[in-house]
């Protein structure tokens, strides 16, 4: 009951500068979001990478109100992916980019985000890696496959996200399911209403292997975004049906959840992706983190009375 207040909480701005402004936010923050900077997050990619994960890099931030903001996320990417060019990790780093970031919700918004994130996949492809463009609340979406479907035209590998919860994702995960297409399925972290959405836990979990059914069998490349270990069952059982090697899709989790599993899916030699975000917009971000699992957010709360 808890997870759509929460989720309506990110929304507000005024909770936004309660939460932002409180002393001890930041060290419970860190364990989701850890760090501010490219500096700060190096460390964190060369210690990932040589405990044999793969990540993907999200600058945190949404919701802009200007074309300025739009240009500097853009920038923010730019400044990542040159100075992982030095760290010469090619694809075992992708990017994951929210387009409402590039300023898809502004005036003339869905042409400023393609030439926003243009780009960036310009300068990922460049150092032998992708991006991935995040799935945000149902209203972007039909903007969101535009400019996914515009981008592959010139750099194929980019990527998608689908989310179980909506209705329409049947259908998508059909079209997307072809040659040469990286889709990740997760649950959905929005606040969505019933007309297009599942609204429970089992609903949305029998969408999720139904889709992923579609995506195993498909000839795309799945990238399987859940920290549900009956659903990683699932997806491998799937996967192992659908007669695919370990190469031929991967896992993705979020930093700081399940980071075991993380290291043991490794270890068995799957490819495990880490997504993991950074940056100083970590608000909307970290609320819905809070959302997904209530204990968090009994934690943050404890932190805040024991200071
Ligand atoms: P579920 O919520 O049932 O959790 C399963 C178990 O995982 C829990 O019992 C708990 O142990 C652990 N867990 C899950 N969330 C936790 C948390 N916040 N804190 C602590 N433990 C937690 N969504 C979206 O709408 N658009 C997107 O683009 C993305 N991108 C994305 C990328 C990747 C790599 C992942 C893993 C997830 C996303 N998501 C997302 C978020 C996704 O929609 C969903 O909200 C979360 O993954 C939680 O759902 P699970 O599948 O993990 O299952």
């Amino acid at each position: 009951m808890l997870g759509p207040v929460i989720l309506a909480a990110s929304r507000s701005d005024r909770m936004r500068r309660l939460i932002s402004a409180a002393p001890v936010t930041k060290q419970v923050v860190d364990r989701f979001i850890p760090g501010e900077t490219v500096a700060d997050i190096v460390p964190i990619i060369r210690d990932l990478t040589d405990r044999g994960l793969e990540l993907t890099m999200d600058v945190v931030g949404e919701d802009i109100t200007t074309p300025e903001q739009a240009t500097a996320a853009r920038d923010a990417y730019l400044e990542l992916i040159a100075r992982l060019k030095d760290l010469e990790l090619g694809e075992k780093v992708e990017m994951s980019v929210k387009l409402s970031m590039f300023g898809q919700a502004l005036e003339g918004g869905h042409e400023l985000a393609l030439a926003n994130v243009r780009p960036v996949v310009e300068a990922a492809a460049a150092i032998g890696t992708t991006v991935t463009l995040d799935a945000e609340d149902h209203t972007t979406l039909d903007s969101m496959f535009a400019i996914h479907e515009e981008l592959r035209k010139d750099f194929p590998q980019t990527g998608c996200v689908i989310q179980a919860y909506l209705f329409r994702t049947e259908a998508d995960a059909r079209r997307l399911a072809a040659a040469g297409s990286r889709v990740r399925l997760v649950k959905g972290a929005y606040k969505e209403p019933a007309e297009v959405a599942y609204q429970q836990k089992h609903e949305i979990d029998k969408a999720y292997v139904r889709i992923l059914k579609t995506l195993m069998e498909g000839e795309g490349y799945p990238m399987i975004g859940s920290h549900d270990p009956r659903l990683i069952a699932i997806a491998q059982e799937l996967a192992h049906q659908a007669g695919r090697k370990l190469d031929e899709y991967e896992f993705q989790m979020l930093y700081g959840i399940r980071g075991d599993e993380h290291l043991r899916l490794a270890a068995e030699g799957h490819r495990m992706r880490v997504y993991t975000a950074y940056g100083t917009d970590w608000y909307g971000y970290f609320m819905r983190r809070l959302a997904e699992k209530p204990a968090n957010l009994r934690f943050f709360l404890r932190s805040m009375v024991s200071k």
